[in-house]
C-alpha cells in the first residue's frame, strides 16, 4: 500500500553536523507532529551511545540496526519527521525504503562552509572521522555528496539560518 503524500513521514538527510537534528525539530514544532531522530532512537534501543556502539560492536553491527530501524519507521509510522544520520542513506535498502514511502529532503552545506563551520564542533564526537586527515574527510563528503544528491528535494545551508531552512521545508509540503 502506498502512503498518501500528505501523511508521508518527512525525512531529513545530509552530511554529519549539517543540522539534521536542530532543523528536524523545528519542522516538527511548525507542523504539530512527532519528531524522530534516529541515531538517539538506537542509542535508546541500544543501551549506549553511538561511539560505544561503534566501538563494542562495530559499524556493521551499527549499519544494521540504523537500517532496519529506518525501514521499519519508514513502513509503519506517518505523519513524523525523521532525521537520519549521515551514512544512513548510504544504504540502497534505506534510500529504497525513504523514496517510497516518505519525502526526503537534503541538507547541503558546501565543503568551505562545512569544514570551517561544523566540523570543529563535531570532530570528537563521531566515531566515523575519528583518524582521519582533512583530505579523507573530504573525499568521504563529496563521496556521500553523489548519493544525497540523487532524487529529492535540496535544502542549501549556507547562510541560512535554521529556522528559515525549516520555514523552507514546511512552505514546500504545502
Ligand atoms: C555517521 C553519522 C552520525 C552517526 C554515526 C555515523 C556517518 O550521525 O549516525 O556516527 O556515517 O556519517 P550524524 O549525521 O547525525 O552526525
Amino acid at each position: 500500500t502506498t502512503i498518501p503524500l500528505r501523511e508521508r513521514n518527512i525525512i531529513l538527510i545530509g552530511f554529519m553536523g549539517a543540522g539534521k537534528t536542530t532543523i528536524g525539530q523545528l519542522v516538527a514544532k511548525k507542523l504539530y507532529r512527532d519528531f524522530i531522530d534516529v541515531d538517539a532512537e538506537i542509542e535508546r534501543r541500544q543501551g549506549m551511545s553511538i561511539p560505544e556502539l561503534f566501538a563494542q560492536k562495530g559499524e556493521a553491527y551499527f549499519r544494521k540496526v540504523e537500517r532496519e530501524l529506518i525501514v521499519d519507521l519508514c513502513t509503519n509510522t506517518r505523519l513524523k519527521i525523521l532525521s537520519l544520520g549521515g551514512g544512513a542513506y548510504l544504504q540502497e535498502e534505506v534510500r529504497r525504503a525513504c523514496l517510497a514511502h516518505g519525502i526526503v529532503f537534503f541538507l547541503d552545506l558546501s565543503w568551505d562552509y562545512w569544514k570551517e563551520e561544523r566540523l570543529p564542533l563535531i570532530v570528537d564526537s563521531r566515531p566515523v572521522l575519528k583518524n582521519k586527515t582533512l583530505e579523507e574527510v573530504e573525499q568521504l563528503f563529496f563521496q556521500r555528496q553523489s548519493a544525497y544528491a540523487l532524487h529529492h528535494s535540496r535544502v542549501v545551508l549556507n547562510e541560512l539560518e535554521a529556522e528559515q531552512a525549516a520555514e523552507q521545508i514546511v512552505e514546500s509540503i504545502k
